[in-house]
């Protein structure tokens, strides 16, 4: 299997080369992990490259750490210029990511994942989905024993959304399928529950913990699902909305799916501010779960916000489907 580095790299070097001559600035990270990103990546670019399309890459790094003064703050940005920065331990709320074309999360320098680029540098469906799942996949098999003891709050927030029996009950971003149990047991044995993911490794650890007795487990796409319209009652969307690379498309998508009357529940077992700290972050105002941002974005998508809570223990967002008019 190729190094992860070397899957990241290989990426950047393709989408830059046809843009040389550039400098590329690396900043962030940990440790002068900065440096040794920034020679991988200058060993990705063919050697044609090397000798005269890109003038430099320089790993740089900020007076602290990147945290609030990063170089990438104090540099100017030029069409000849791509600042890349890197997610770190000591840099997760880096100043620096603001002005940077490519963010890449490098938590685990042995397994780097790009969450940005700018899309004047590359179309997002060219990244998207490799690098989601390289980002989910190794946090499958930990993901309950980290989080497990959750469960209780999962069964609330499906009672929450009420499906009726007989419905068709859909977890859009199921991971390991922890609603997935509480969903089955509401739409009793004449209804039907399916869990979806992008990610194969959190459905193979949905199966190993033996929640594809109570759901069909199905790789899909949250942008495209293979659902007919109209057919669920009640969409299950936990920690999906804001990893979406368009909340409002997504959304969407989610209203296609669910019949008039319908339940889409947006649901997290952590308040917003509290899962924010959490990552090393404070909630900015334009946050896609905020009520203010929220309540439009599920209107023009087709829903109605009924119910909003934001507390320390949890997050929820009920909407009804819109009926046609
Ligand atoms: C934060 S995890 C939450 C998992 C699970 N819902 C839970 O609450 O434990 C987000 C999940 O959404 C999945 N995901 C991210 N983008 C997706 C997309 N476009 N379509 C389907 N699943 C997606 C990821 O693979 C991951 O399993």
């Amino acid at each position: 299997m190729p190094e992860r580095i070397h899957e990241v790299t290989a990426f950047l070097a393709e989408v830059l080369t046809p843009r040389a001559p550039l400098t590329v600035i690396v900043d962030g990270g940990d440790h002068g992990a900065a440096a040794r990103f920034a020679a991988r990546l200058a060993e990705a670019f063919p050697p044609s490259a090397r000798a005269w399309t890109v003038d430099a890459v320089l790993g740089l790094s900020g007076p602290s750490g990147g945290r609030s003064d990063s170089a990438l703050n104090v540099l100017e940005p030029a069409a000849d210029r791509v600042f890349v920065y890197l997610r770190g331990r000591s840099t997760a709320n880096g100043e620096g990511e603001r002005r940077a074309q490519v963010v890449i999360d490098h938590h685990d320098p042995q397994w780097p994942v790009i969450r940005h680029v700018h899309p004047r540098l590359a179309d997002r469906e060219r990244w998207y989905l490799a690098e989601s799942r390289a980002f989910f996949a190794v946090r499958a098999a930990g993901w309950d024993r980290k989080f497990g003891d959750d469960l209780p709050a999962y069964a609330m927030a499906v009672e929450t959304a009420a499906p009726r029996p007989g419905d068709l009950a859909l977890d859009v971003g199921c991971g390991t399928g922890r609603a997935l149990p509480a969903l089955a047991a509401a739409v009793g044995p004449g209804g039907r529950v399916l869990g979806l993911d992008l990610t194969p490794a959190m459905l193979r650890a949905a199966r190993d913990a033996g929640r594809d007795e109570v759901a069909d487990l199905v790789i899909a796409d949250a942008r495209r699902l293979p659902v007919p319209d109209a057919a669920a009652g009640v969409v299950f969307a936990a920690g999906l909305v804001h990893h979406l690379p368009s909340p409002s498309a997504g959304l969407t998508e989610l209203a296609r799916v669910t019949r008039p009357g319908g339940k889409l529940l947006i649901f997290h077992p952590t308040g917003r501010a509290a899962l924010a700290a959490r990552h090393g972050r404070k909630l900015g105002p334009d946050e896609t779960l905020d009520r203010e941002i929220l309540t439009p974005l599920l209107a023009g998508a087709g829903w109605h916000l009924t119910r909003y809570e934001d507390q320390e223990d949890h997050f929820l967002a009920l909407a009804e489907r819109i009926r046609a008019q």
